[in-house]
């Protein structure tokens, strides 16, 4: 009898154990807590990138999600995101992180210099994946806002990438300048998440 309750603990834990594959600690740290809202715990699982080359956000996620799962056999959750500047006709948009290697958050700001419209949208493609047998689930989050003159670094609490330059609509503060339980209340990241938290737990899987 103890035993049969030991093992039916542990199924409970396990169903509520998932892991977050990414090389981005920030973007790790942020996962966690949107998903411990809803009593979700997360581990990291540390991987590379290995993106393919497109220009849409959910394929790019959906194949990461197969090819970790093939090597790691574990149900994952795999994130990509992108940032789309309207006067830019949506660039960088799913290429964000060469750009944000090559010429980062300065060089950005370079080639935005005489436009007005600094209208920009942040994407999240969220993937879970817990089998090669069923299509994996996908969730999207999107947060409008614009892009700052100039970066702001000093009153960084937390940030990376570009939160330093972006400030969601209807706030004073860039995403640099808040907590991460304040960015988890705009970004395109917690948005999607919460989707994806919403339907695992009213799943029976
Ligand atoms: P990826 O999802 O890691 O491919 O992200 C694309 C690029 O956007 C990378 O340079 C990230 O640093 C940046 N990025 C993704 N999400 C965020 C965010 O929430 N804030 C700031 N930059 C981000």
């Amino acid at each position: 009898m103890k035993k049969e309750k030991l093992n039916q603990n542990s199924f409970k834990l396990d169903r509520k154990f998932l892991f977050f594959a990414t090389h981005n600690i920030h973007k790790f740290n942020e996962a966690q807590i949107v998903l411990s809202e809803f009593n979700l715990s997360v581990g990291m699982l540390r991987v590379k990138n290995a993106e393919i080359q497109s220009d849409n956000l959910k394929e790019i996620a959906q194949s990461s999600a197969l090819e970790i799962f093939k090597q790691y056999g574990l149900p994952i959750l795999v994130e990509d995101s992108g940032l789309f500047v309207e006067a830019l006709n949506g660039f960088p948009g799913p290429y964000a992180a060469y750009v944000y290697k090559t010429i980062g958050n300065r060089g950005l700001i370079s080639l935005m210099e005489k436009i007005g419209n600094r209208k920009a949208v942040f994407k999240s493609a969220i993937v879970y994946c817990k089998s090669d047998k069923i299509n994996p689930k996908f969730f999207e989050g999107e947060v409008t806002g614009t892009i700052a003159l100039k970066e702001v670094r000093k009153q960084s609490v937390h940030g990376f990438g570009f939160d330093p330059i972006f400030r969601p609509k209807g706030n004073s503060k860039l995403f640099s300048e808040m907590t991460i339980a304040e960015k988890n209340f705009y970004s395109h990241r917690a948005i999607a998440l919460r989707k994806f938290a919403r339907w695992f737990n009213q799943s029976k899987k």
